[in-house]
């Protein structure tokens, strides 16, 4: 073997050919699985879209730089789906205009957060991570309890969101910051709008505790809680999620 690649060395064609053949079975492997993907990425005809809160709390969250430390893809490990719950589906990223897979755990992965703690931990945790995690070393972020959300631009969102494919229709469109300020505001007019636009499962509450105050902590905790919420497909034996 090694006899061969010394001979292989010392003619710069042969070797050349080598690399090239070595390389094309690389990127065989690599691109022939592309040709099936409409076999292989599953359907989830129960998957909602991202509501404009949490849209605007996955911006806030890009802002913030959380998938510096935070990856939010579940891999097919044993000790991986222990820990965070089943391993993450293609179809779950379908809305995700960037993807937010990430690539370093620094922290914990994020795929399925949702609904694994209650709204108040999460404000109390982005307040200051020290106060319920005593050894944490993830920034503090108290600044979005006090920062108002911006909601004017949010139907432009919805369009950026639906040039590259996001399903949000004209009436999500035209009542995006309307449905923004609802989504946080149970007891109002605007948050019935919600319920009827995105599915009368949709959380509909303060996130931030403080009613009728519309905050950036509103929608990064919205958003953190529909993590890993969007579906069920990947809660279902794989023959029938297809
Ligand atoms: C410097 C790295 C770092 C950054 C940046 C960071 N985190 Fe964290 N995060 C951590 C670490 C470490 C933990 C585990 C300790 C803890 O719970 O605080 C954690 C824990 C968490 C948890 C709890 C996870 C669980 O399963 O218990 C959530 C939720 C979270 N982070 C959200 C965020 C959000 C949202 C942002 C951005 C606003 C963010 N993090 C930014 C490092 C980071």
């Amino acid at each position: 073997m090694f006899g061969l690649h010394y001979k292989l060395e010392r003619k710069a064609i042969g070797l050349v050919l080598g690399i090239v053949i070595v390389s094309s079975i690389g990127g065989l492997v690599e691109i022939a699985p592309l040709f099936t993907i409409h076999q292989t990425v599953e359907n989830a005809p129960d998957m909602r879209v991202y509501t404009p809160l949490e849209l605007s709390g996955r911006n806030i969250y890009i802002r913030e730089g959380c998938y510096a430390c935070h990856s939010q893809m579940i891999r097919t490990l044993r000790d991986e789906v222990e820990r965070y719950g089943p391993y993450s589906l293609a179809v779950e990223s379908k809305y995700d205009h960037p993807m937010l897979w990430g690539s370093k755990r620094t922290g914990p992965d994020l795929a399925r957060i949702g609904g694994k703690y209650s709204d108040e931990w999460h404000v109390a945790h982005l307040n200051n991570p020290r106060d319920v995690m005593s050894v944490s070393v993830m920034p503090a972020y108290a600044w979005l309890s006090r920062t108002a959300l911006r909601t004017d631009d949010m139907g432009l969102q919805l369009k950026a969101q639906r040039a590259v494919g996001v399903p949000y229709t004209d009436d999500m469109i035209a009542n995006a910051a309307a449905d923004t300020y609802g989504q946080a505001a149970p007891d109002t007019p605007f948050a019935e709008g919600v319920t009827k636009r995105y599915g009368a499962a949709t959380n509909v509450r303060a996130f931030d505790g403080k009613p009728g105050d519309l905050t950036e902590m509103d929608a990064l905790v919205a958003y953190l809680q529909i993590l890993g919420r969007l579906t069920d497909a990947a809660y279902k034996p794989v023959a029938e999620a297809k």
